[in-house]
């Protein structure tokens, strides 16, 4: 265990090897992941791409199965997720790099990514993080690139943040009050997209960095 400090997939780490199966009778599997790209309408071949809080490697899944992209960065800072991710994307596939590391800081060079995608993540950092995940992604991105954010947002009712039960309250707050997306525009990015997904409250936005 690396000494990241982060919460974890679903509050316990002790139950991560639970994840998939919670995501998959939630309604969050493979589909759900798919359904993003059909949202957000950005082809990644010949793309370099990272996806930030990767987790067990769903997201990057179905790219690596849509798409053709030229280098994938699988960023993840808790161990025992990413060594789920590298098991479910099979180590021999050479153009995915997969790094220990945080929103906050990826150790990626200043405007190396094509497109940054980003799936049920944000909710985990507390707001302080949201804004340096923003500033971090915005720097990482090429002028012209894409962040593909899927995260929760406003509720249609409120006492839906009641059934979460693997979320923290006080972290789920920036979203549904929409400060989120406020934290990126004041990076510097520009909304393209911003559409609700088939379940209540989680959002695709897709965010460009102006060229
Ligand atoms: C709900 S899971 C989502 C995983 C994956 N993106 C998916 O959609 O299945 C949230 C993930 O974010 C990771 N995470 C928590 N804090 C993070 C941080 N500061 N930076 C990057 N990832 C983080 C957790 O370890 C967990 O794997």
């Amino acid at each position: 265990m690396n000494d990241i400090k982060f919460f974890s997939a679903l509050g316990i780490p002790a139950i991560n090897f639970l994840y998939d199966f919670i995501m998959i009778i939630s309604g969050l599997g493979y589909g759900f992941k798919k359904k993003i790209f059909d949202i957000a309408e950005i082809n990644l071949n010949e793309k370099v791409v990272a996806d930030i809080g990767c987790g067990t490697g769903t997201q990057l899944k179905v790219i690596m199965e849509m798409y053709f992209p030229t280098k994938v960065y699988a960023i993840e800072p808790d161990d025992s997720m990413l060594n789920r991710c590298r098991k479910n994307l099979n180590k021999s596939n050479k153009s995915i790099k997969y790094i220990g590391a945080v929103a906050e800081e990826t150790t990626l060079q200043n405007s190396e990514i094509d497109v940054c995608v980003s799936t049920l993540m944000a909710h985990h950092l507390t707001t302080d993080k949201k804004k340096e995940m923003a500033k971090e992604i915005f720097r990482i991105l090429k002028p012209g690139g894409h962040f593909i954010l899927t995260d929760w947002g406003k509720l249609r009712f409120e006492f839906i943040k009641y059934l979460l039960v693997f979320e923290k309250q006080d972290l789920l707050k920036d979203n549904i009050n929409g400060n989120l997306l406020i934290f990126l525009q004041d990076a510097g990015f520009v909304i393209k997209k911003h559409q609700k997904m088939k379940w209540s409250g989680i959002y695709t936005t897709v965010f460009m960095k102006p060229e």
